[in-house]
């Protein structure tokens, strides 16, 4: 067997392989509401045969999302539908798992097919944007956001505390906090992006108090017994990258004393002109070092998506899960593709009978 396919345990929850589809946006929903799309996709990925899937950023409020087809989880209306989905996920074998989101000064934004840009101040369908300074991230996204009041940290903590418990009703069990990707967590501690002269902003433990303190009111309401995991953007590329991830790895510690599980490991996005070395399993080496320091097991995506590469990662113990992303979007069966590249035998164990039957007796060969 490969290490791909080991099992993972996480607290009183067992993941069947290595292989998670991290979250992907849709940009699909109306009023924040699960329809027919999303069913199909997260059912799909469960499918073929990924241990976790998680779905995408789910904004804790309507100011939180990116684009206005962002799914929602800030009213008690969403549950249901988000409980279609996690049970869609569950009953082909996966974890299902969640990403609760907020913007930042990165919301109020067209989806990326129609733009990728700031919706216009006076568009109906925008709304205005907050974050931790009023600076303005910038390039395609160039509106300045409202430097949130102490209130406005406040009821924004107080936001992810109600989706964590919606997502918990709707029976997710793996909740993933977007500290990442220059949304609003995120954004609170970059530098960057933060220039407050108050507790929240400063020096890295002033930047990182807004992380911290969600964390620990999510913590309260989210069992003790399911993973609570982030994903958090450790690193920069802006030329001061060995001082970010210092103060990254500060900061995961301190996740991880509050009672986080698990650190996806990301870019943090907050600056338009990042020099990123993008290339296969980039950031695996820099997930390692997050894993040995914090001593937390992680993940991280970012074109770690050939199956010897991914298995590789695992093996030597880099990461403790591979997430796949834009893979799942060509083909929803990776991990079943990944068993037959890695000469797993009988591959077709990780599709559902009225697949593997079939694939048992008369598997496709690799040429077709
Ligand atoms: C369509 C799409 C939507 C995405 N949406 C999210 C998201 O909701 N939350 C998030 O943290 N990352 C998001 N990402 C980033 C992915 O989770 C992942 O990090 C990225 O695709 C790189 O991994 P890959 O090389 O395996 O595709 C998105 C990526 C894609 C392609």
């Amino acid at each position: 067997m490969s290490a791909l396919f080991d099992t993972f345990a996480l607290k009183d929850i067992t993941l069947r392989n290595r292989i998670a589809v991290p979250p992907m946006c849709q940009y699909s929903a109306e009023d924040g509401f699960v329809n027919q799309w999303h069913e199909a996709n997260y059912q799909s990925f469960a499918r073929g045969g990924a241990g976790l899937v998680i779905v995408e950023a789910t904004a804790v409020s309507p100011e939180g999302r990116i684009s206005p087809e962002d799914l929602g989880i800030w009213k008690d209306d969403h549950v249901a539908g988000l409980a279609n989905v996690a049970q869609r996920i569950k009953d082909q074998g996966a974890v299902a798992g969640i990403q609760i989101a907020h913007a930042g000064r990165k919301a109020s934004a067209n989806s990326p097919w129609n733009g990728d840009d700031h919706l216009a101040e006076d568009d109906p369908k925008g709304w205005p944007i907050i974050g931790p300074s009023a600076v303005p991230f910038g390039a395609n996204l160039p509106r300045t956001p409202d430097a949130m009041t102490k209130s406005d940290i406040e009821r924004v903590k107080a936001d992810f505390v109600a989706g964590a418990k919606r997502a918990l009703e709707a029976g997710f069990e793996w909740l993933e906090l977007h500290f990442a990707h220059g949304y609003l967590a995120q954004s609170f501690f970059s530098k960057h992006a933060n220039i407050r002269n108050d507790e929240y902003g400063g020096d890295a433990e002033g930047r990182g108090r807004f992380l911290l303190e969600t964390l620990e009111a999510v913590r309260e309401v989210w069992p003790d017994y399911l993973p609570l995991t982030i994903r958090f953007g450790v690193i920069e590329y802006d030329g001061d990258d060995e001082q970010t991830q210092a103060e990254s790895i500060e900061l995961v510690k301190q996740f991880k004393a509050r009672g986080a599980d698990f650190v996806s490991v990301s870019v943090g996005f907050n600056i338009p002109d990042a020099n990123i070395p993008w290339g296969p399993a980039f950031l695996a080496p820099v997930a390692e070092r997050v894993r040995r320091e914090a001593d937390i097991p992680v993940a991280t995506a970012w074109g770690v998506d050939t199956p010897e590469l991914a298995n590789e990662t695992v093996e030597k113990e880099q990461l403790d899960l591979v997430m796949v992303g834009r893979m799942h979007l060509t083909n929803p069966h990776w991990a079943y593709f990944a068993a037959k590249k890695l000469g797993v035998e009988k591959p077709s164990w990780v599709m559902p009978a009225p697949y593997a039957h079939w694939l048992q007796r008369y598997a496709p060969s690799d040429e077709r």
